[in-house]
C-alpha cells in the first residue's frame, strides 16, 4: 500500500485547510509536517499551534517530521498538539534509543530520518522499535530541492533488512519527490511518499496528487 504524504511546507498557510483538504481529495492519505528549529537545519517553520489547528481541519494522520535538536524535550508538545507519527533524525538523537521509546510511551508511531550523508547501518540496534524509516533525499531544511539518487539504495537496503530480518517497519522517502523521481523510489520500495513541491507548488494540489499516486501506482506494477 503506498502513501502518499503531502508537505505542507509548500502550501499557502494562509489557506491551509483548504491546501490539505483539496491534497486529501485527490488521495493524499497523511499529512507531512516539517519541524524546523534554525538550529538542526538552517531554517524556521512551524511549531505546536499549528500543529492543533491542523488537527481539526482533517481526519487524516499528522506525521510530524522533527528536524530539531533535543527532540525529547518537544515530543510530548507535538503528541498532545496532535501529531500521530513522530519521527526523530539519527543525527540529532545522542540516546536514540531512549528517544524512540519516549514517542511510542506518548502514544505516536515511530519514525527514525536519516540524512544523506548517514548510512543504514548507523540504525541497527533500533530498527526492531520503529514503525517507519523516513530516508531523506536531500539536505533536510527547504522544500524543492533537487532529489539525490545516492538515496535510493538505502530504500533497497532497508527492503532488504526488513526481509531478512523479519521486520515490520515501513519506508518513507522525502525529499524532491516529484513526477520524474517517484517511479524510482517506489521501485527501490520507498512505500509512504512525501511530497511538497510536487503537491503544492503550482496548479491544483488536487490534480497533483492524483498524478504522483498514478505513478506511483504504475511504478508499483513494475517493482521487482
Ligand atoms: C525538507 C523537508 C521535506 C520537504 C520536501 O527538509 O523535510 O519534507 O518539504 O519538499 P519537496 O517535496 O519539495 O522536496
Ligand atoms: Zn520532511
Amino acid at each position: 500500500m503506498i502513501d502518499l504524504a503531502p508537505s505542507i511546507l509548500s502550501a499557502d498557510f494562509a489557506h491551509l485547510a483548504d491546501q490539505v483538504r483539496s491534497a486529501a481529495e485527490g488521495g493524499a492519505t497523511v499529512i507531512h509536517v516539517d519541524i524546523m528549529d534554525g538550529h538542526f537545519v538552517p531554517n524556521l517553520t512551524i511549531g505546536p499551534p499549528v500543529v492543533k489547528s491542523l488537527r481539526k481541519a482533517t481526519d487524516l494522520p499528522l506525521d510530524c517530521h522533527l528536524m530539531i535538536e533535543n527532540p525529547d524535550d518537544f515530543i510530548p508538545i507535538f503528541i498532545e498538539a496532535g501529531a500521530d507519527w513522530v519521527s526523530v533524525h539519527q543525527e540529532a538523537c545522542r540516546h536514540l534509543n531512549r528517544t524512540l521509546h519516549h514517542i511510542r510511551e506518548h502514544g505516536a508511531q515511530v519514525g527514525v530520518v536519516l540524512n544523506p550523508a548517514t548510512p543504514v547501518d548507523t540504525l541497527e540496534e533500533v530498527l526492531d522499535l520503529v514503525d517507519y524509516v523516513l530516508v531523506m533525499s536531500v539536505n533536510p531544511g527547504f522544500g524543492g530541492q533537487k532529489f539525490i539518487p545516492g538515496s535510493l539504495h538505502k530504500m533497497r537496503q532497508l527492503r532488504e533488512i526488513r526481509v531478512v530480518r523479519n521486520l515490520n517497519y515501513r519506508i518513507e522517502v522525502d525529499g524532491g519527490v516529484a513526477l520524474d523521481t517517484v517511479g524510482d523510489v517506489v521501485r527501490a520500495g520507498a512505500e509512504i511518499l512525501v511530497a511538497g513541491n510536487a503537491v503544492f507548488g503550482q496548479g491544483d494540489p488536487k490534480v497533483n496528487a492524483q498524478m504522483l499516486l498514478k505513478a506511483a501506482a504504475e511504478a508499483t506494477l513494475q517493482k521487482v
